[in-house]
């Protein structure tokens, strides 16, 4: 057998069994065997085959933290999730099973944001610089996006997509 064919199967295996960590790229769904489990935005991690997130009871939301700041998605099916035994905050956390096309996942939280980033420095940095996110709050930056809208020329999805990427790099 080539070396290199070896080197490509034992590292095929050795990440099967670590499980590695990848992110959402974009806003994607899950699926168990061909039916659409659950909504996963872009930016949420995935790892071991499943999002963990958490949820207040008997709602559908997918919450990155046991607070309401960042939704991870939406549950479809009920029959993809697990509780994982922990309760905070009056939220469940629990982990949504299911797959992800490859093409839509990196490896890194860098990579998974990229083409946000990307569009901030194109939609915000054209009449001045783009302004670091540093320097305002996640308050004070969804009231920002939503001023500069009509200047930046955006989407309603667009501005979304926008302050999702400012608060995940916030955290
Ligand atoms: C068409 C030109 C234009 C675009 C595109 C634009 N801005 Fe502005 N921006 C301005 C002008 C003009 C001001 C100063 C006057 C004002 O506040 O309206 C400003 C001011 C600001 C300020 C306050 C001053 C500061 O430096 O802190 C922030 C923050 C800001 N813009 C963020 C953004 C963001 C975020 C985007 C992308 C969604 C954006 N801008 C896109 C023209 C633009």
């Amino acid at each position: 057998m080539k070396r290199g064919l070896l080197v490509l199967i034992v590292l095929i295996s050795v990440t099967a069994v670590a499980g590695v960590r990848n992110y959402v790229r974009r806003d994607t769904v899950m699926y168990v065997a061909g039916n659409e489990v659950a909504f996963i935005r872009f930016g949420a991690v995935y790892e071991n085959g499943a999002v963990k997130s958490w949820v207040k009871k008997g709602e559908p939301t997918l919450y990155a933290s046991p607070s309401e700041e960042i939704v991870n998605g939406r549950i479809m099916d009920y029959s993809s999730f697990s509780p994982t035994g922990e309760v905070r905050n009056g939220f469940i956390r629990v982990a949504v099973y299911g797959t992800i096309k490859k093409a839509d996942l990196s490896s890194t939280f860098q990579d998974a944001t990229m083409q946000y980033e990307d569009l901030y420095y194109e939609k915000c940095g054209s009449c001045h610089r783009a302004v670091s996110l540093g320097r305002y709050s996640k308050r004070q930056w969804y009231g920002i996006l939503t001023s500069m809208q009509s200047h930046a020329g955006l989407s309603p999805h667009e501005i979304d997509s926008l302050y999702r990427y400012i608060i995940l790099n916030k955290e």
